[in-house]
C-alpha cells in the first residue's frame, strides 16, 4: 500500500489568513493541502475558485494543492486550475459522462488526476478503465458540500473494495476524518487523509497530523 499523505482541508481554516494557514500546516508535517472548490451547482455552497488558489500558490512556493472540484462541469475548470498552480485535480464521477477524456485533459496540463465518489455512488462506478489512468481515487465519507459533518461509516467498505482491486493507487478519504475515525479508514486501505475540523480545530495540529500519519503507516 502507498504511504501516508496528510492533506488538511483549508475549508476549516481562517480564509483571511489562507497562505499563512497553509504554511502552518506544512510546518506541522502536512504534505498536501486540500482545497475544496464548490460552485453552488454540484453542491449548494460556493467556496473558492482559481483566483484564490493562484494567490495561495504564489504565497506558498512549492505547495501541493489537492483540488477537490465539487463542480457541475469539471471539464470547464481544468485550464483555470492548472494556471492557478493546482497540483491534483479531483473531479466527481457523478458530474461527467467521459471521465477518461477528462483525465487525459488534466494530465495534458501536468496535474495529477483524481476521481471522487459521493456516499451514494458504488465503488463499481470506478471502472478498470478509469482507474488505469487515474492517479488517485477519493471515497467521500460525508455528503459533499460542507465541513464539520459526521463521518459516514458505511462508506468505508468502498475503500476496501477499491484497495483490493487497485493495490498501488492512492486512495483518499474525505469528510469527518480525525483521530477517532482514522483507524477504520487506514485498515480499509486509504492512504491519503483529508481532515479539516480535526486538524484546524486542534490546539496542536502537528500532533493530529502525526497521529493520522502513523495510523496509516503502521
Ligand atoms: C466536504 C469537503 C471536505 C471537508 C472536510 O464537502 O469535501 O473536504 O472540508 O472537512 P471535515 O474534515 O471537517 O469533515
Ligand atoms: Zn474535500
Amino acid at each position: 500500500m502507498p504511504s501516508a499523505i496528510i492533506s488538511p482541508s483549508v475549508l476549516a481554516s481562517d480564509f483571511g489568513q489562507l497562505s499563512a494557514e497553509c504554511k502552518r500546516m506544512i510546518k506541522g508535517g502536512a504534505q498536501w493541502l486540500h482545497m475544496d472548490v464548490m460552485d453552488g451547482h454540484f453542491v449548494p455552497n460556493i467556496t473558492m475558485g482559481a483566483p484564490i488558489l493562484a494567490s495561495v500558490s504564489k504565497g506558498v512556493p512549492g505547495i501541493f494543492m489537492d483540488c477537490h472540484m465539487m463542480v457541475a462541469q469539471p471539464e470547464k475548470w481544468v485550464n483555470d486550475i492548472a494556471d492557478a498552480g493546482g497540483s491534483l485535480y479531483c473531479f466527481h464521477i457523478e458530474a461527467t459522462s467521459d471521465p477518461v477524456s477528462l483525465i487525459h485533459a488534466i494530465h495534458e496540463r501536468n496535474m495529477k488526476a483524481g476521481v471522487a465518489i459521493s456516499p451514494d455512488t458504488p465503488s463499481t462506478a470506478i471502472t478498470d478503465e478509469v482507474a488505469e489512468v487515474a492517479d488517485m481515487l477519493l471515497v467521500m465519507t460525508v455528503y459533499p458540500g460542507r465541513g464539520g459533518q459526521k463521518f459516514i461509516e458505511r462508506c468505508v467498505p468502498k475503500v476496501s473494495e477499491l484497495r483490493t482491486r487497485f493495490p498501488e493507487i492512492d486512495i483518499e478519504v474525505d469528510g469527518g476524518v480525525g483521530p477517532k475515525t482514522i483507524d477504520v479508514c487506514a485498515q480499509a486501505g486509504s492512504n491519503v487523509i483529508v481532515a479539516g475540523t480535526a486538524i484546524f480545530g486542534a490546539d496542536k495540529p502537528d500532533e493530529v497530523i502525526a497521529t493520522l500519519k502513523s495510523a496509516v503507516d503502521t
